[in-house]
């Protein structure tokens, strides 16, 4: 019903007709200021460094910030010389046992111990398949363990016995693990293999006859062929601790 009803409708029944209220007063909104543009100065205008005005805060506490130089003919501080190996210019003797033979190198501390046998003590059956310390190709045993001979450094293996794959026969007589792969064909193009029987070697005089196929394939698993299909190592591994149990027990 609109307001003109309403009116009318009090109108006939003799009432007042409520006053309508006033409308509020429009307000007038006055358009923001312009902000001052900036003054546009000819580069002549702009005063020079000695002609500027001094900064109007002057507070003493502030210091302004000093900036050293360094003079190149001057004496630098040294770090602290952090040579562990204590040799003079990153050289260090070392010496070791290497195959029942003393042998004493001169070797820059970063010296992997597979680059001093091979390329210091021309030991080369220890062999460098990849450069992530997975593929066993250069295990030696140091006092009696198999390691992998490029996760160390030469200086660390200083005083120690090595034996490489070089020193395992003994008065020209094989291994007994090197005649089991060859009788077993446990080996194609023979890369991986003298890392293959250092480490077969640890694995039979650690678990002394206690060797089944599973543990076989267990233990060789930081040792990596790519031409077998590990078939044939493992049956040569399984054999050579059996012939090597047996001349044990006959020795007992
Ligand atoms: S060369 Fe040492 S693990 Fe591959
Ligand atoms: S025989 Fe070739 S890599 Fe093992």
């Amino acid at each position: 019903m609109s307001e003109g009803i309403i009116d009318r409708v009090m109108r006939l029944f003799g009432l007042k007709a409520p006053a309508h209220p006033a409308p509020p007063p429009r307000r007038v909104v006055e358009p923001p200021a312009e902000p001052p543009r900036p003054r546009v100065v000819a580069s002549n205008d702009i005063p020079s460094r000695s002609q500027a005005a001094p900064s109007p805060v002057k507070d003493d506490n502030i210091k302004s910030p000093v900036i050293e130089t360094t003079d190149a003919n001057a004496e630098q501080p040294q770090a602290p010389h952090e040579h562990k190996a204590g040799g003079r210019n990153g050289m260090t003797k070392v010496t070791m046992k290497v195959n029942g033979r003393e042998v004493s190198h001169e070797a820059e501390d970063r010296t992997l111990l597979v680059h001093f046998i091979r390329e210091n003590l021309g030991l080369t059956g220890t062999h460098v398949g990849c450069d992530t310390s997975q593929c066993g190709a250069c295990i030696v045993h140091i006092d009696g363990k198999a390691i992998k001979s490029c996760t160390m450094l030469a200086v660390q293996a200083a005083d120690t016995e090595i034996t490489t794959i070089e020193g395992l026969a003994k008065g020209g007589e094989l291994h007994p693990v090197q005649a089991a792969f060859k009788e077993h064909h446990g080996l194609q193009c023979g890369f991986c293999t003298p890392g293959m029987i250092m480490a077969a070697t640890d694995i039979i005089n650690r678990h002394q006859g206690q060797l089944d196929e599973k543990t076989v394939r267990h233990e060789l698993e930081g040792n990596i062929c790519r031409c077998t299909g590990y078939h044939n190592i493992v049956k040569a591994v399984l054999a050579a601790a059996d012939t090597m149990g047996a001349r044990k027990q006959a020795a007992e």
